[in-house]
């Protein structure tokens, strides 16, 4: 025992003595969802140049990777890889040749995927990594020409959140670690591709694209979109990219999206990445938008006619500095992503539309937290998420965005508007193009916020609000009067002292809708359901939410009229939020599930395959 202790003393004497000089300031490893070796070296720079083959669904060509080495001693580069096939690695010496070098690919991880270790031997500047992405990749759906808008041609896209950045690139994939890219993709001549990057409006259409994003981010907003997109503009720095036949309809739905820009720049400075245009996907999009850095990627589903769903576009934009300036450092302090973008993005609508409509989304979205708190596991509802190994697709939940959303509006509450905005503005412009962690922002909040303006929050309810579970008894409660009414009109209705011939629908916004719909008893008989069909024809409803409300109440209630219809709808969307809720219902009954398992069976293929893992779990035996 002596003997070791010693030996282990002198060992640590001599590491100490020996080890060179730290270069740069290290990252600690606050990210457990990467390989990555990132407090050793870290990429600065990524140049993709890949051949998209729809025949193969496969990316194939290399990734290039400028490093940047933290730790004077280390030789080995560390990369995530998903599902990858790795041809070879190259390493640029500093003659700037290219030389082959040593790797291993290790047994992939359900979760992680397979850890790919590159002996450079020196501290290399750059390496190369041929590959090719297969059709399993987690990251990239693919669809076939059927499955577009258009039915001419075959459409891919990217989703790279959480981590499946890894599925079609080698990359450090981590949050904590941005890199500037530049890309050549070629595709087929017909098709147009897109990424998270300087899209031109008037890029000439020939199958061989080049881009450049100058601005560093983390791999889980690269971004890649690649079909028969036409582009149109709305202002001078916002377009949309869409096939062409869904062209004219998004531009007239989201062509509030400059006064977006213009009021959200008012509040949180300005906005740092050139254009902001808007690329509409095929309706199997499994999210509602994702926040790719200039041009965010959205779902169809939004476009109602009415722009009573653009509050989507507002969340994506309000990203461009929660999110994709300002980063949460893993997936844990996802609510510093989400949590920040919720209450940006209703401010953003609050300018733009309104305080009504602005009060009735909080009112809207603080509800569904309630019923979802209620359903989520213990130890699932704090801010700062234990994640316990799980995927973090399979922890995903409303918490990290209302409650996050709702603690900002406490906070708001206590120090008055100007004195918080202009905590909010300080706190995006001294983080710029960093990550951070859950313990960092609190310390940020302390000496900037609560310790600024003593006694007035407490660093009690500071932590009661991020490491404690379910809502303070002080939680913010938005009322709006406009709901009120309509809780009224309900109760009304519901003892005949008024029949709904008479309830002021015509007036009523999709958000009065939704409350109405979403208020109503649960127990409500067959009887009034279908006097309310007949009267608002409500299971053909073309609004996707109102849609999606109505039939998840004719399950519960067991109005059987809907079935047909929402057959139609499961398989005509693929969107997580729409869906997954429909199926979990219909799982509570045997009849429900037998119905439900046969519409899946012909909707699955279409979906994607983050969609087709949550609804295998939902239905499984
Ligand atoms: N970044 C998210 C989507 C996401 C989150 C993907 C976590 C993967 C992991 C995006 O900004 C988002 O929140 N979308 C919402 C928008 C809604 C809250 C307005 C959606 O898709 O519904
Ligand atoms: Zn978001």
């Amino acid at each position: 025992m002596k003997y070791f202790s010693r030996l282990l003393m002198l060992t640590a004497l001599l590491i100490s003595q020996l080890s060179l000089p730290v270069l740069a300031k290290s990252p600690i490893l606050n990210d457990a969802y990467t390989y990555a070796n990132y407090d050793e070296v870290v990429a600065t720079h990524l140049y993709l140049d890949l051949d998209v083959d729809f025949e193969q669904k496969s990316l194939s060509g290399f990734a290039e990777l400028s490093l940047n080495w933290l730790n004077g001693s280390a030789n080995t580069v560390i990369l995530d890889t998903r599902d990858l096939v790795i041809h070879r690695v190259l390493a640029q010496t500093n003659q700037g040749d290219w030389q082959k070098v040593n790797f291993t690919l290790a047994k992939r991880d359900h979760v992680l995927g397979s850890k790919l270790t590159i002996n450079t031997k020196t501290q290399v500047k750059k390496l190369r990594v041929y590959y090719n992405s297969t059709a399993k990749a987690s990251g990239l759906q693919w669809l076939s020409p059927e499955q577009t808008a258009g039915k001419q041609k075959p459409f891919l896209f990217s989703q790279n959140q959480a981590i499946h950045a890894r599925s079609w690139i080698p990359i450090q994939d981590t949050p904590s670690v941005r890199v500037t890219y530049t890309a050549r993709i070629t595709t087929d001549k017909e098709l147009l591709a897109v990424m998270s990057a300087n899209n031109e409006p008037d890029t000439k259409r020939d199958g061989d694209y080049f881009f450049s994003m100058p601005q560093a981010i983390p791999a889980y907003l690269i971004a890649i979109g690649v079909g028969d997109l036409h582009f149109k503009a709305m202002s001078h720095q916002t377009g949309i990219y869409a096939e062409s036949n869904i062209l004219d309809a998004a531009v007239a739905e989201f062509d509030d999206t400059q006064a977006m820009i213009d009021k959200a720049e008012k509040m949180y400075g300005k906005y740092r990445w050139g254009r902001y245009d808007l690329l509409i996907l095929p309706p199997s999009f499994p999210f509602g938008g994702m926040e790719n850095p200039r041009l965010s990627f959205i779902t169809p589903t939004v476009i109602a006619g009415d722009k009573s769903l653009v509050n989507l576009i507002a969340h994506e934009l309000a990203h461009s500095w929660s999110g994709n300036l300002v980063t949460n450092e893993s997936w844990r302090d996802l609510w510093l992503n989400e949590g920040f973008t919720s209450y940006v993005e209703n401010r953003i609508m609050e300018a733009v539309f309104g305080e009504d409509r602005a009060v009735m989304e909080q009112a809207l979205s603080a509800q569904g937290l309630n019923y979802e708190i209620a359903e989520l596991a213990p130890g699932d509802t704090q801010l700062y998420i234990d994640l316990k190994g799980r995927d973090p697709d399979d922890a995903f939940s409303g918490v990290p965005y209302t409650k996050g959303q709702l603690f900002l509006m406490y906070l708001e509450s206590k120090f008055g508007r100007e004195r918080f905005d202009a905590f909010v503005l300080e706190y995006f412009e001294s983080h710029a193009f960093k990550s951070l962690g859950t313990a960092n922002f609190v310390k940020y909040i302390k000496a900037n916020l609560t310790d600024k303006y003593p006694n007035i929050v407490s660093d009690k309810e500071i932590n009661e609000w991020i490491y404690e579970q379910g809502l303070p008894s002080y939680v913010p409660k938005p009322t709006s009067t406009a709901f009120s009414t309509i809780d009224e009109e309900i109760a009304e209705w519901l003892t005949d002292g008024v029949a709904l011939s008479q309830l002021p629908t015509a007036k009523w916004t999709l958000h009065e809708w939704l409350h109405f719909i979403n208020n109503l008893p649960l127990d409500i008989n067959i009887t009034r359901m279908a006097a309310l069909d007949n009267e608002f024809n409500l299971t053909q409803s073309k609004n996707a939410e109102i849609a999606h409300a109505w039939y998840l109440l004719s399950v519960r209630a067991g109005y059987d009229e809907v079935y047909p219809a929402m057959a139609d709808y499961l398989t005509a969307i693929g969107r997580r939020k729409l869906i997954v809720p429909l199926y979990k219902e219909l799982a509570q009954t045997p009849q429900g599930k037998a119905w439900a398992l046969k519409v899946y069976q012909k909707a699955r293929p279409g979906y994607h395959g983050l969609a087709q893992g949550t609804i295998d779990g939902v239905l499984k035996k």
